[in-house]
């Protein structure tokens, strides 16, 4: 019995791990570290094949797959995928393989835009949209709820550049958003990691009275509840408030630190403390045992 007890703070202890196709992952960061002040984190991006948004079913799983084996072997309680076209593609194969808890985006985000709208629009990235995932996920909570999606690929770039006030991004989210605001939703969801960068362009361009549904931050309320069910939240508070990337949370990239952690400061107003480069074939070693 004490043997179990200790096991057990021995788990409450560990890091969450999260992993993304490359620097969004860092909204769905940002929303869990700020729900979750005493937990650590272990971020995986994948800045070497990012994007992942424009890739195959198949493609998409294995890289997920790696990404995810990688996290588990660091040794960690739970698995976020904080990339939306991975959670769209890649969730039941992750959660075949490792034995661990995974939440994804996807359905945190579905249920709480069915929880307060009847018609709800989506933005994602390609491979999101083509894979149905939240119209499913939405029609799965609220059986009636009326869905449209569009893709918006141009929002990734123009938030990873910072183009957050530009008349550019106003033009082009203009146009993509065009059939959702003649849909007239109640709710759009933000179903990419990059998208809450463009809030203010995004709840401009379909008005004031649309609400948007942020998933990372649906994905860290869904977080927070199962932690307690399982009795897994870490019980040593931290002292003082936390800071986005301070040392108790670590960093791994496959490409291009330097480049994540401008990013970073451009989005979280601070580099990572502990950022390291791997290597893609030790991902690939990582998955093969
Ligand atoms: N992280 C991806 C997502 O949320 C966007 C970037 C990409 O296409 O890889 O879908």
């Amino acid at each position: 019995m004490k043997e179990l007890t200790t096991q057990n703070n021995t788990i409450k202890n560990l890091p969450i791990g999260i992993f993304d196709s490359g620097v969004g992952g860092l909204t769905v960061y940002r929303a869990l570290h700020n729900r979750l002040p005493n937990e650590h984190f272990i971020y995986l991006g994948d800045t070497a094949r990012v994007p992942y948004g424009t890739k195959s079913l198949s493609t998409v799983e294995r890289y997920a797959l790696e990404n995810a084996v990688f996290l588990a072997s660091r040794g960690i309680k739970m698995l976020v995928v904080a990339c939306n076209t991975a959670s769209a593609l890649a969730l039941p194969k992750i959660r075949e393989t490792i034995g661990l808890d995974v939440v994804g985006v996807i359905g945190p985000g579905a249920r709480k835009a069915a929880k307060i709208a009847d018609r709800i629009g989506v933005i994602a990235t390609e491979a999101t949209v083509s894979s149905g995932a939240y119209e499913k996920a939405i029609k799965l909570a609220k059986e009636t709820a009326e869905v449209i999606q569009t893709a918006c690929p141009l929002f990734v770039p123009l938030s990873e550049e910072g183009w957050t006030q530009e008349v550019e991004t106003f033009s082009i989210a203009k146009r993509y958003l065009s059939k959702i605001i003649e849909f007239q939703p109640e709710a759009v969801v933000l179903g990419c990691t990059h998208y809450p960068i463009l809030r203010d362009v995004i709840q401009q361009t379909v008005g004031e009275n649309v609400t948007l549904i942020d998933s990372g931050e649906a994905c860290a309320e869904e977080v927070a509840e199962l932690l307690e069910r399982m009795n897994l939240a870490n019980p040593n508070q931290v002292s003082g408030k936390r800071n986005l990337c301070d040392d108790l949370d670590h960093f791994y990239v496959t490409d291009a630190a330097y480049r994540f952690a401008n990013v970073a400061e451009r989005f979280l107003g601070a580099k990572p403390t502990k950022l390291e480069d791997i290597e893609l074939a030790e991902l690939k070693v990582k998955s093969k045992k």
